[in-house]
């Protein structure tokens, strides 16, 4: 195990390069399996939860071959219809094998998934778009088991706009029989970017990035080469530890479109932003001030940037409110920053905050993965040393974080926690 080590009160000054998209990635990983032949995915991330995937569709047969940041994946000779539960339990995205498999093989059995513990995060959209298709899927003994004879499209109404159910559904009516239309569907990026894939590999989709989508079933679905487009959320957490950390960040090859509800909020507390064609650039020359942040489905202010925008606000001048309406506990970091310094407290659903000077180093622990992005940008942006353990979090979603940091002019680096604890008991010991 590792820990970051963080020397913080550097400004973090220049460019830094994106890997492509964790989120997309994973939702394309599930739609590999729809397809005959090779598909050839070109820009693909080297973060830890890929990795389990990849792992994962080994499982069912699938042929996977992965040189630096391209991967070929042939899922012609599908031969499993279950896992166990180590191998899904991992992450959420596994979930969305279950249609896939349904669509290919006629039957699945798949553990309940796991991922990031930051609520509840029911299945029931899925369950109820599945059996309206006409599977018939039930949970036993925590194990989702499902079959069909032949998927039939459907109408699809989802309670809310989920990216995961859109994308699980979406891919698997791409081989059902007849049209499927999603209502109230995710207009995320990352479901645009499954439907772009889904296309380019023979499907049939209207209205990806509207609230309607629909989908009229094909027979066969062909492999194709697709390239992964960049990492949203990496690309603002950058943003953010820039501000945070009073420096000039530019984040490249992203779409400002994606960034916009960040960037307003930044320019809100007093940041500065300039945008090209595919880069942002954001700089604060000055301590930021409080505002108010309410988390909401795209184009709204992503969730999976609220935990790093509250360790930015904690050493903001003045009073911060973060609202989140997606997920009932995404609140691990709030104790460990306040370890830091912060003056944070929980109010039913909002994060109310009261802007302290400056935060101060301390040991802390990633609670899941934005969580522990979150304490990195504290870190930074502290004074003295920050340890931040359990990074392991860290590692699902940041592609080469260190390295890009201290590219950026940030001190930090990975050490093995076996090494820091011992030399940390001997500087404790001299202390005594
Ligand atoms: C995706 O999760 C992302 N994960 C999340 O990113 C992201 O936070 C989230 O979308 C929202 O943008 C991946 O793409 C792998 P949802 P997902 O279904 O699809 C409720 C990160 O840090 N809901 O849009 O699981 C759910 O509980 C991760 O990178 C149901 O009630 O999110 C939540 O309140 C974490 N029933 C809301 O909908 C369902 O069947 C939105 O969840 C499904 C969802």
């Amino acid at each position: 195990m590792n820990v970051f080590r963080i020397q913080g009160g550097y400004p973090l000054n220049g460019e830094v390069p994106i890997g492509g998209s964790k989120n997309a990635t994973l939702a394309i990983l599930s739609a590999v399996l729809m397809a005959k032949g090779e598909t050839v995915l070109t820009n693909f991330p080297n973060i830890r939860d890929v990795e389990v995937k990849l792992q994962l569709l080994e499982k069912f047969g699938v042929r996977v071959e992965r040189e630096g940041a391209t991967v070929r994946i042939d899922a012609t000779h599908l031969n499993g219809y279950e896992a166990d539960e180590e191998s899904v339990r991992p992450i959420r995205t596994s979930f969305y094998l279950l249609g896939p498999l349904l669509a290919r093989q006629g039957k699945a059995r798949l553990p309940a998934p796991g991922g990031c513990k930051i609520g509840t995060r029911p299945v029931d959209f899925h369950l109820k778009g599945l059996n309206l298709m006409g599977a018939n899927v039930e949970l036993n003994g925590g194990v989702y088991e499902g079959q069909v004879s032949q998927l039939r499209g459907a109408t699809i109404y989802l309670d809310f706009p989920s990216a995961g159910a859109t994308q699980h559904l979406m891919t698997t009516a791409a081989l059902a029989d007849g049209i499927t239309v999603i209502e109230n569907a995710a207009v995320e990026p990352e479901v645009q970017i499954l439907a772009h894939f889904l296309q380019a590999i023979g499907a049939n989709i209207e209205g990806a990035g509207t609230s309607t989508i629909t989908i009229q079933g094909v027979r066969e679905l062909r492999g194709r080469e697709f390239r992964l487009p960049e990492d949203r959320i990496q690309a603002a957490t950058y943003l953010m530890m820039g501000a945070a950390t009073r420096g000039d960040v530019t984040v490249k090859g992203v779409l400002p479109a994606f960034q916009t509800a960040l960037v307003s909020k930044l320019v809100e507390a007093g940041a500065h932003c300039e945008e090209g064609h595919d880069w942002v650039r954001v700089w604060a020359d000055r301590r930021l001030t409080g505002i108010r942040v309410k988390t909401m489905p795209y184009p709204g202010f992503p969730t999976d940037i609220q935990q790093p925008m509250a360790a930015l606000l904690a050493a903001a001048d003045g009073q911060s409110v973060i609202e989140e309406t997606i997920y009932e506990a995404r609140v691990g970091h709030i104790s460990e920053l306040n370890r830091m310094g912060a003056r944070m407290r929980i109010e039913g659903r909002s994060t109310l905050i009261e802007g302290v000077p400056a935060l101060q180093g301390a040991i802390v622990e990633a609670p899941d993965l934005r969580g522990g992005a979150a304490l990195v940008l504290a870190g930074l942006a502290a004074e003295g040393e920050t340890i931040v353990k359990n990074i392991y979090w860290i590692d699902r979603g940041y592609e080469a974080l260190e390295d890009n940091l201290a590219a950026l002019g940030g001190t930090i680096e990975r050490v093995s926690q076996a090494e820091w604890e011992a030399s940390h008991s001997a500087y404790e010991t001299r202390l005594n």
